[in-house]
């Protein structure tokens, strides 16, 4: 080989190992890869909302609580922060800058803070003119609409890897639109930011959401949670019926937790817990995990249950019966087991029967019943028989021996 030849054949080879690693660098940004489970973490709407007590100390100490209470060790990964975080102008650049009473040290700083620990940080904004709050007088905060390059590059030179994106102050602007500007936009900065649509299930965003230019990791399907049974309840039917659009990379979310805040009995938040986990929901932590309760810490880091939420195989669980009050929802499971959520959402205490082919079982066959809240095993035909307490719930997983 002359020496031209050879020089031809190293530009060859160059520009496919090129190619071939940009490929790659693509590759590993694709949704599936950015959220292949479910996103878990903690938010701090749920506890603060505005107050001032939301700041950088705060958020500080919740990051200290991941490690100290084995939540990162119980898969918990992104602390991130909502609303009212922004100061209410652009800088000179037109760039959005911290509140500086709320966060003095900038955002890039709490990020570092934040990934020194190994962990994930996420960020809010809005895709409207303005974020949501304040909601009387005047307008508070910036949005995103119309910013959204500026906006995303300057979240990926944070260090910003999640963002939330409400819909207030939308200009009635098409919903798909504003929000494949923002896909766009976080694609392009070649970082993998976790894209969390927060359009409440306005424009159905489960139909467009998934697919690109929006191409989000998560979209909400109701309006905000609050700290009560009724509201569990409501958004709990609104979410277990969209179970075909979830998949990995891309989850439906009923709203963040609110285990913990005490406004529903322990009964209820493992409810609410078992609920979001069958239905592959966020599982997003909103309470101030600085204070929380031992029976909190416990539901919250169960981790038998965490597994069914977050299961490689990535299915959102099917509810196959609901009767008197009684809804039966279905997962399967990369092992070839399936988790069983039973939940009494009345006033009074039910007896329930799931017999072994109302959950697809086998009839010849002998499985291990799991009760994923008592950790204790049971064998039999697979069939369920449990006593609830009013607006208490069973968790089970399912294997044959
Ligand atoms: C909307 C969202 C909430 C929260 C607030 C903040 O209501 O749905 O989750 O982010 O805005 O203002």
């Amino acid at each position: 080989m002359n020496n031209v030849a050879r020089k031809i054949l190293l530009s060859l080879t160059l520009v496919v190992g090129i190619v071939a690693a940009s490929t790659h660098a693509d590759a590993a940004q694709t949704a599936a890869d950015i959220a292949p489970t479910p996103q878990m973490g903690f938010n701090n709407w749920n506890s603060t909302h505005c107050r001032a007590e939301f700041d950088e100390a705060m958020i500080h100490g919740i990051a200290d609580k991941f490690i100290e209470l084995g939540l990162k060790d119980a898969g918990y990964t992104y602390v991130n922060i909502d609303d009212c975080w922004a100061d209410g102008k652009r800088d000179a650049n037109g760039n959005l800058t911290p509140n500086p009473a709320r966060f003095p040290s900038g955002i890039k700083a709490l990020a570092d803070y934040i990934h020194a620990k190994g962990l994930k940080f996420g960020l809010y904004s809005s895709a409207g003119s303005w974020t949501c709050e304040p909601k009387k007088e005047n307008h508070g905060f910036p949005g995103g609409l119309g910013h959204e390059k500026q906006d995303a590059a300057l979240y990926a030179a944070w260090g910003v890897d999640y963002l939330k994106y409400d819909n207030c102050n939308n200009e009635k602007i098409d919903a798909k639109q504003r929000y494949s500007a923002m896909g766009e936009a976080l694609r392009a900065t070649g970082k993998p930011i976790f894209y969390s649509l927060c359009e409440w299930g306005e424009n159905k965003a489960w139909l467009w959401a998934s697919a690109p230019p929006v191409d989000g990791n998560s979209w909400r399907t109701t309006g905000d949670i609050e700290d009560t049974y009724a509201s569990m309840l409501r958004l709990f039917k609104q979410n277990v019926v969209l179970d075909a659009y979830a998949r990995p990379g891309h989850w439906n979310d009923p709203d963040m937790l609110e285990v913990g805040n005490g406004g529903m009995s322990d009964v209820e938040y493992r409810s609410h817990f078992s609920l979001w986990a069958i239905m592959a929901a966020p599982l997003l932590i909103g309470t101030d995990l600085r204070k929380v309760t031992p029976e909190a810490l416990h539901i919250l880091t169960n981790k038998e249950v965490i597994a069914v939420d977050q299961d490689a195989l990535g299915v959102q669980g099917k509810r196959i019966r609901v009767r008197d009050g009684v809804h039966v929802i279905v997962k399967p499971l990369h092992d070839g087991s399936r988790a069983v959520v039973v939940f009494n959402e009345g006033r009074s205490a039910k007896e329930v029967k799931v017999a072994a082919d109302e959950l697809g079982l086998d009839k010849e066959k002998t499985y291990t019943v799991r009760d994923l809240w008592e950790h204790a095993d049971a064998q039999g035909d697979g069939a369920i028989r449990v006593r609830l307490a009013p607006h208490a719930s069973a968790m089970y997983r399912i294997r044959a021996l």
